[in-house]
């Protein structure tokens, strides 16, 4: 099978950011986690790669911090800010962001934000065209850059390029609703590889380009511009062995959650309207109203780590999340006993994997999410086989978790059921349940996936990509 020789990964952000020095101290760079970046980092360590993205400004072009990347496999793309910002918090945040999750009535339209997401694109273009070698392979990773593929491909029409998704992909009926449709559909189909989370996503996708470009399809097979591009479902998986903690359990697990004296539900998200928090929220007070034993004993831990504060939306969920905190607080508290307890900072990994090892309840339940990488992380770092999962049915891993408890975020009253299901069930019951998930989950990592996706990629590659499919 044909092999990449060198990789060229890319993304909006590079997986690093600059750490000031004290005084006359040189700046370093620290680097930043995520379910993007720990996928990515499986080829960007291991094999021959260079990894282009955006790391804000570098001062005045400034040479030896540029070298320092180098040396690290990092290539900045130097963006004006102005630009930066109405293409990120503009265009890709505030248009794709919510068309792409359902939210069409949140879609701002402004053909300056979209000027900006041109030029952005073909300046990551540029930057590419700068240091490609023959032979390398470019894998472009998300919605901020949909045009980028066609861009290159125009550059050269036999370049080895892919494009991975890692939001949801709506139906044709949404996606139909922005104004750039066929443009953006065009820039993906720059690619010969297409990936989704799910199978949903890819069969949206495929329907998509019917109806929007017309384009002549086979099973999850395009023919355009006699190329053939193929496109498959990947979901990504966890660093297994990162989150694979041992568990200090001091006692042995209840025979119900509910024996306990006191229960920990937990929810941890980036704080975007898409997570379904404030409903998580009301579903968490309307559990109490039905079962008011838990009053004084069950404790939600809500933690949100803030994202994309420039943009409008963002600020006035936080507002809101406030506001229903302080109201279910505020109702049933009691000198000794607050039901939220209420985080908005971004914590350590270390400490996040301290927390799911003690949360007897995982709340996951977003209105709608591409994948979510936080229910699986917290199956895996329960070692002891304990613990119980929600998760909302309109997140791309319910799919790939068939033994979590599932709902829809929507139903409140059910929700208030199933947290009370959560606590009630028997201790072999979850044991069994969390077992078979772990399983999966080691199963499906983060390296299976980049290796999976590189093999599935290469073999097309190797076939398809130059024969019609007709
Ligand atoms: O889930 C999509 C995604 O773009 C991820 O790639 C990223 O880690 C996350 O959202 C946060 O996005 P941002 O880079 O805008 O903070």
């Amino acid at each position: 099978m044909t092999k990449p020789k060198r990789q060229i990964l890319v993304s909006n952000r590079l997986p690093v950011s600059i750490r000031q020095g004290d005084d006359d101290q040189e700046p370093t760079l620290q680097r930043s986690s995520g379910g993007l970046v720990r996928g990515l980092n499986v080829i960007h360590h291991e094999a021959d790669s260079l990894w282009v993205g955006h790391l804000g400004q570098i001062e005045n072009g400034d040479q030896e911090l540029t070298k320092k990347l180098l040396d690290e496999g990092f290539v900045n793309v130097e963006l004006d800010p102005n630009i930066y910002d109405r293409y990120y918090s503009g265009y890709a945040n505030d248009t794709l962001w919510p068309l792409f999750h359902n939210f069409l009535a949140s879609m701002s339209i402004s053909d300056n934000h979209w000027d900006s997401y041109q030029k952005v694109n073909q300046q990551f273009a540029e930057k590419i065209i700068e240091i490609l070698q023959p032979d390398d392979w470019i894998w472009i990773h998300d919605y901020q850059l949909m045009l980028l593929p066609q861009i290159l491909r125009e550059h050269d029409s036999k370049l080895k390029i892919s494009y991975f998704h890692h939001i949801p992909f709506p139906s044709s009926e949404i996606f139909s609703a922005i104004p750039r449709r066929q443009e953006l559909m065009c820039g993906l189909l720059g690619a010969d590889y297409i990936g989704f989370h799910t199978n949903d996503y890819v069969r949206h996708f495929m329907a998509t380009v019917k109806r929007v470009l017309g384009a002549k399809t086979k099973i999850n097979e395009i023919n355009h511009d006699d190329r053939s591009i193929k496109v498959s479902a990947h979901p990504l998986g966890v660093d297994f062995g990162a989150f694979s903690k041992p568990h200090p359990q001091e006692t042995p697990p209840p025979a119900k959650l509910s024996d306990k004296e006191r229960v920990t539900f937990l929810g941890i998200d980036r704080l975007d309207y898409t997570k379904g928090i404030p409903e998580r929220l009301t579903s968490f007070a309307r559990f109490l109203d039905l079962y008011p034993e838990y009053i004084g004993k069950a404790r939600l831990t809500q933690i949100c780590v803030p994202s994309r504060q420039d943009v409008d939306s963002y600020a006035e969920i936080r507002n809101q999340v406030e506001r229903l905190v302080g109201n279910i607080n505020g109702k049933v508290s009691s000198t000794d006993y607050i039901p939220v307890e209420y985080i908005f900072r971004s914590i350590p990994t270390a400490e996040v994997i301290d927390l799911y090892q003690k949360a007897d309840v995982m709340v996951v339940t977003p209105l709608r999410d591409g994948l979510n990488l936080v229910c699986k992380e917290y199956v895996v770092s329960r070692t002891d086989s304990d613990g119980c999962l929600v998760l909302s049915e309109f997140a791309g891993s319910a799919s790939e978790m068939g033994e979590a408890l599932q709902v829809n975020p929507y139903d409140i009253e059910n929700v208030a059921h199933t947290f009370n299901k959560a606590l009630q069930m028997g201790r072999e019951e979850r044991q069994e349940r969390m077992t078979a998930l772990r399983k999966r989950m080691e199963e499906h990592d983060n390296r299976y996936w980049a290796q999976n996706y590189l093999e599935a990629w290469s073999q097309h590659e190797d076939g398809a990509r130059s024969k019609s499919i007709y």
